[in-house]
């Protein structure tokens, strides 16, 4: 995927993978994902960020209740991350959300980690927010942003085929020459 020697090989190796073993995280590894997490930069350091760790059978069977259909392969994941956060939260400047960018870049922290601890990271968009929130009583003026499930990577061959067949997709990037503005837009 990624070319040139000098990128971190976790950045080259992580991918957002369906196949999750059920095999339970060791507590070490699972706090410094929430400790990577942890150091992310903020806007003005508001780490507006708060994250719901779910690990337990029966909290991760309630939780699961709110997921969308697409996104059932979550529920072989043993640890699911569901990070919040107040909209007002982030740093007031140029009227834009910056709650948003540093919830991005906890999880992306979270999500990097946990490739250097041999583990799998997943974000999603896939749930139903009213439900995930009143399940785990996150208070009202909290909003979710996602949930990240983590595990270790299962067998592709126990996935449903719709899901199967997402997973052999390879995940493609469009090339630098279309993003990138040298000096000028
Ligand atoms: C904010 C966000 C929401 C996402 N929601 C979902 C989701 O609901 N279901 C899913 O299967 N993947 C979801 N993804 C994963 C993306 O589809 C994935 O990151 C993208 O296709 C690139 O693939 P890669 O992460 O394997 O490189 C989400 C990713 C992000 C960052």
């Amino acid at each position: 995927m990624a070319e040139g020697n000098l990128i971190l090989d976790e950045i080259v190796r992580r991918r957002s993978g369906r196949a999750f073993s059920s095999r339970p995280i060791e507590r070490d590894k699972v706090h410094s994902i929430l400790e990577a997490g942890r150091w992310a930069p903020s806007c003005s350091n508001t780490q507006a960020w708060q994250y719901i760790v779910i690990q337990e059978h029966e909290d991760l069977a309630k939780a699961h209740d709110a997921l969308s259909r697409g996104n059932a392969w979550g529920k072989n994941a043993p640890l699911m991350v569901v990070v919040a956060a107040a909209e007002d939260g982030g740093c007031p400047a140029h009227n834009l959300p910056y709650f948003m960018m540093d919830v991005g870049l906890t999880v992306q922290n979270m999500l990097i980690q946990a490739v250097h601890v041999g583990l799998m990271g997943h974000p999603t968009a896939g749930w139903d927010e009213h439900k995930l929130k009143e399940i785990l009583a996150i208070p009202e003026s909290y909003r979710i942003v996602t949930v990240v499930f983590f595990g270790y990577e299962g067998n592709i061959e126990d996935l449903d085929e719709r899901t199967r067949e997402k997973e052999k997709k390879r995940s493609s990037r469009r090339p630098l020459e279309e993003i990138v503005h040298w000096e000028k837009w």
